[in-house]
């Protein structure tokens, strides 16, 4: 199953030939989701050809190959990861059973609600960065771009794949409906708030790519550990790819940070926007409000839908079976911070109605480490400033914590004092503008903007003035 068969139209390792009307179902879907690439997909880049990476393999040592490709003829297929011949389903109320081949009736709703939201998400991402590519700071990063936009367009296959082949009609219609909602459209809007925020410019890319695309990897691992197999496998893969986003974010946010250290040791007493570079205290206004919307993404702090979708051993928690002992989760409780009163108290829940938060931590815990990263490129360049992550209480708009304000730290604030120092915290109208004005197209192969620093290596061992993308 490891090969993948790129012969017939729609690539893929899962034996797509022997199944007739699958097949078909597929190939009818096929032209939709390329008038939908078409339509939605990066504007005005499509003859050109890109240095892309296609998966030919599913192994972990070299599945991918590199090479120039124009985007519309990207092969966009259907890859999982082998099937293991005895999994069990491992934690939950079904612990033990032999993991589902097909979709358990009781579990049908659910099952597709969970992949209908992963999907949204793919094309949503793709639909917010298609202009981009007209103010790439330079080739490498715009062949970064739209390798990007390529993946997500790949993993929404993956998510289609399953609602064809496991949830006959209602799955059909899911996948048409994926190619109608539209992020940010008022009337069709895509399901998820964050996937409807604009993303105008390369800094709001980059922090996309560092906490929303996280996100992504969170549920994705927390989908992996799922005992409706064909899941398991399809999210395992995904995370193969998803890796590489993140790497973007948190490099491109490094270098912007590198750059800015440079014009300060360079300029001491100088205003660095008197020089093109981006303010820390900018970059970190940008860090509040992309990982506040991003913190949403989880849902609820207690939240009865989480507990029934672990109850039914249909979404673990992330590294489930490696790193627990206890798969039930029915033993132990989990404590949440409420405001009550004007203070805040600990509640403990039941740990299974905490799932969510359970997830929030795990991802707030690997956004620190991003973090981290970039406080070392400025005590290196002896920069006396430090990131941090706001408080997960700090600007959120779902769960216990949306209809209070409270500061970065995460101490409760009256409206008013919120409204007085919204502008240290959030990016202004002045930081778009001025993060805008330096938005401009370097297509001159080995040049970048100057509000960025170069990687400090190219991709795949080429050299520094590789055209990643022929104009
Ligand atoms: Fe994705
Ligand atoms: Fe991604």
């Amino acid at each position: 199953m490891a090969t993948i068969d790129y012969e017939s139209k729609i690539p893929n390792n899962v034996d797509l030939a022997s199944d007739k009307r699958l097949q078909r179902a597929l190939e009818k879907w096929q032209p939709d989701y390329l008038d939908w690439w078409k339509q939605m997909g990066p504007t005005d880049f499509e003859d050109k050809d890109i240095y892309l990476r296609t998966a030919v393999s599913v192994e972990s040592a070299g599945w991918a190959h590199f090479g120039h490709v124009k985007m519309p003829d990207y092969r966009w297929g259907i890859f999982l990861e082998p099937h293991a011949a005895d999994r069990k389903v491992s934690f939950g109320d079904h612990i033990g059973v032999d993991a589902w081949q097909e979709v358990p009736g009781e579990f049908r709703t659910d099952l597709r609600r969970i992949i209908v939201t992963q999907a949204d998400t793919e094309p949503a991402s793709v639909e917010q960065q298609r202009l981009l590519g007209h103010t790439a700071p330079s080739l490498y990063d715009m062949r970064n771009l739209f390798q990007v936009n390529v993946e997500e367009g790949r993993h929404l296959w993956a998510m289609v794949y399953l609602l064809h082949r496991y949830f006959g009609k209602d799955g059909r219609n899911e996948a048409d409906e994926l190619l109608e909602r539209r992020s940010g459209n008022e009337d069709r809007p895509r399901i998820l708030g964050t996937f409807n925020e604009p993303i105008t410019t390369w800094l709001d890319f980059f922090m996309f790519a560092m906490f929303t695309d996280r996100d992504g990897k969170f549920q994705l691992l927390a989908l992996a550990e799922s005992g409706f197999d064909p899941l398991a496998r399809t999210c395992k893969f995904m995370l193969t790819e998803e890796a590489h986003h993140l790497f973007v974010g948190q490099t491109g946010i490094g270098r912007v940070i590198m750059r800015t250290c440079e014009v300060m040791n360079a300029y001491p007493d100088a205003d660095v926007t008197e020089h093109g570079v981006v303010p820390l205290d900018m970059i970190q206004r940008y860090i509040n409000f992309w990982v506040s919307s991003s913190t949403d993404l989880y849902g609820g702090e207690v939240s009865s839908n989480a507990a029934n979708f672990f109850a039914a051993g249909l979404k673990g928690r992330c590294y489930e079976e490696k790193r627990y002992t206890e798969h039930t989760a029915m033993q132990e409780s989990y404590v949440i911070e409420k405001l009550v009163d004007g203070k805040i108290v600990k509640e403990e829940v039941p740990l299974r109605n905490a799932l969510n938060e359970v997830l929030r931590t795990d991802y707030l815990d690997d956004n620190q480490k991003g973090v981290d990263y970039w406080n070392r490129i400025l005590s290196k360049a002896n920069i006396d400033f430090e990131f941090c992550l706001p408080h997960r209480r700090f600007n959120r708009e779902i769960g216990i914590y949306a209809n209070n304000r409270f500061d970065t730290q995460g101490n409760p604030l009256t409206e008013a004092e919120f409204v007085a120092n919204q502008d240290k915290w959030l990016p202004k109208d002045e930081d778009r503008q001025y993060v805008s004005s330096l938005m401009v197209s370097v297509t001159e192969p080995g040049k970048y903007a100057g509000w960025i620093a170069p990687p400090s290596k190219d991709l795949n061992g080429q050299a520094a003035d590789f055209d990643y993308v022929r104009l």
